[in-house]
């Protein structure tokens, strides 16, 4: 399935869920807390404090820009600085229960993955969250990870480490790459830092202000942000095992090759930096 295709289905279920679909905010942001926009939230911010509440349902497909990922851009195949992000958003409108049938409802029965190939990550407090995926989904006890404020709060760590503002306990959602993408070990599951467990689809319960003090200010209203990889979810659905092979990248890979390989600039000349400009 083309990437293109994607984003539309899922704005368009979305807007069948009465979400209004909201453009992509600017790459620079507006925000003069934030250089670029990094998450599909940032537009909405104001709407998860309850200050401008002219609709409670949005969805977007938002461009990013994450400088906290250069690390490991390059060395994995799902990461990149620049991206697209899927997400749906509550503002004081529905919370855990529709927001998880909402995206599982999207993967199995819309993009129709295999529900065996799914696994969910819990905050290791949130049992709410955890009987939801159990019992109204039917994912089973051993599929259902719960783990620390790294990985299952949003941002990561904000607890300790802020920034100040609208934040929560998640609760992702992550595709079996199966045995041979993994790093082989018995008890190897979400969390785990090789590549089987690829995480696509973060629900966020945005319930909490963090202040100043570092403390964590339940909000008057209970929101939903989520973010689902668009490039993450392509190299799904194409059955590609790096984001950098799915359809909207591969014409540029090829231009590049073109270029790098370029009768012009033949390998040995390009380790002469001289000959960088050789064409
Ligand atoms: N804000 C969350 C994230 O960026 C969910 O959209 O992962």
């Amino acid at each position: 399935m083309k990437t293109d295709k994607i984003r539309k289905l899922f704005l368009d279920y979305f807007e069948n869920k009465s979400h209004k679909v909201v453009p992509s905010d600017s790459l620079v942001s507006h925000d003069p807390t934030l250089l670029f926009t990094s998450a599909g939230m940032n537009q909405f911010k104001d709407k998860f404090l309850g200050k401008d509440l002219t609709y409670t349902r949005a969805c977007s497909c938002q461009k990013c820009f994450r400088t906290g990922d250069l690390n490991n851009v390059g060395k994995t195949p799902r990461h990149h600085t620049f991206f697209e992000m899927l997400g749906n958003f509550s503002f004081g409108d529905y919370f855990k229960d529709d927001a998880i049938s909402f995206a599982w409802e999207f993967f199995t029965k819309i993009l129709k993955i295999d529900s065996n190939l799914l696994w969910v990550s819990v905050y290791k407090d949130d049992d709410e969250a955890y009987e939801i995926w159990n019992r109204k989904i039917g994912v089973p006890d051993e599929k259902i990870v719960r783990l620390g404020p790294k990985e299952n709060f949003w941002p990561s760590n904000v607890q300790k480490q802020g920034p100040n503002g609208p934040c929560g306990p998640c609760s992702e959602i992550f595709y079996d790459q199966g045995e041979k993408a993994g790093c082989g070990k018995p008890d190897c599951k979400p969390g785990c830092d090789c590549d089987r467990f690829l995480e696509i689809w973060n629900l966020v319960f945005t319930q909490y202000e963090r202040e100043e003090t570092g403390e964590l200010k339940p909000l008057p209203q209970k929101n939903i942000d989520t973010g689902l990889g668009l490039e993450r979810i392509a190299a799904v659905m194409q059955g590609v095992e790096s984001n950098f092979e799915i359809d909207i990248f591969k014409p540029i890979v090829a231009a590049i090759k073109k270029e790098a390989n370029s009768p012009a600039c033949p390998p040995r000349q390009r380790e002469n930096t001289e000959q960088y400009s050789c064409k």
